[in-house]
């Protein structure tokens, strides 16, 4: 779900039909709907209305996603799982996932700085999970030793660990007014790379801490989601991103596909791939429809 800073109803997303940016208040009731109607947790994302360069509203306690993360936990407590995007691109007015250097480049190092910042910030918030995107190498041990430091041993990390530099995210950017405009390639993973690669990965999180890893995206990488679901010890998630919902939705609305059944069987061929956790912005629909 995404909340934006700044509005008093909920504003549609154009190219993922049915997804919208939140109001706070749209946001509480969208989500408490979610949760009655079954699901299993809430990923939330936050766009802030000022961009700057170091993403400064990511770890402000007054930012739009930690506003949302204490309402939520207020409204929700424990009723579900709370999980916020750990990454500093919705933040950023370069819209890059870290801080750059004085090249222009992203700063990996400098970066972790501000992953530790928002992890705490979250936390405070009352997030139960944390899903580390951003893919700078450390980023899984920096938060958790940010996390531990602060007493906050209970918070889990969600480790997007194969995360691909993919076509497929293309509605996103409209999700959260993104500001970028090169690509992501020099820290997302590179999609001609060999399940073996996506394993290195898998191997170097765990031991950082992750509690759970995702793969993602999840429909043109279902053969990574089954190496990786073979191998990890901690729980798999697999994460069908926008452009995976946008194109069934787009095709759907043009008559060319069964929407309904087209859903459900991305859903069953991700599962059967071995997911044991799907995010999708399917999930409250599915939740009633599978009920
Ligand atoms: C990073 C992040 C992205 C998505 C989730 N977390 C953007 C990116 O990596 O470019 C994409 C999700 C989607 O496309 O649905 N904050």
């Amino acid at each position: 779900m995404f909340v934006r800073e700044g509005l008093d109803a909920p504003a549609p997303i154009t190219s993922m039909p049915g997804v919208v940016q939140h109001s706070q208040e749209s946001l509480v009731k969208g989500a408490v709907e979610a949760v009655d109607a079954g699901v299993g947790g809430l990923m939330i994302f936050g766009v802030p209305q000022h961009k700057d360069e170091r993403g400064s509203g990511a770890d402000d306690p007054d930012g739009v996603l930690n506003v949302a993360l204490r309402r939520l936990h207020a409204e929700l407590g424990d009723a579900t799982v709370l999980m916020a995007d750990l990454c500093l691109d919705e933040y950023t007015d370069h819209g890059h996932c870290g801080v750059l250097d004085e090249h222009g480049n992203v700063d990996n190092d400098a970066t972790l700085e501000r992953y530790r910042a928002m992890a705490l910030a979250q936390a405070e918030a009352g997030a139960h999970l944390l899903g580390t995107s951003g893919m700078m190498d450390g980023q899984v041990g920096a938060v958790r030793q940010a996390l531990d430091g602060a007493g906050f041993v209970e918070t889990g990390i969600l480790a997007y660990a194969p995360k691909y530099a993919s076509g497929f995210y293309g509605p996103f950017r409209e999700a959260v007014n993104s500001s970028l405009s090169g690509d992501r390639a020099s820290y997302q993973q590179d999609a001609s790379r060999t399940a073996a690669d996506a394993l290195a990965e898998v191997a170097l999180d765990v031991d950082e801490g992750a509690d759970i890893i995702m793969v993602k995206p999840a429909l043109p990488y279902l053969d990574i989601l089954r190496a990786v679901a073979d191998a990890s010890p901690v729980p798999v998630a697999a994460y069908q991103i926008s452009g995976e919902y946008a194109m069934v939705e787009a095709a759907a609305e043009r008559g060319w596909l069964d929407r309904d059944r087209v859903v459900l069987e991305t859903l069953r061929s991700i599962k059967r791939a071995g997911a044991s956790i799907i995010l999708t912005y399917w999930a409250a629909e599915m939740a009633s429809r599978l009920d």
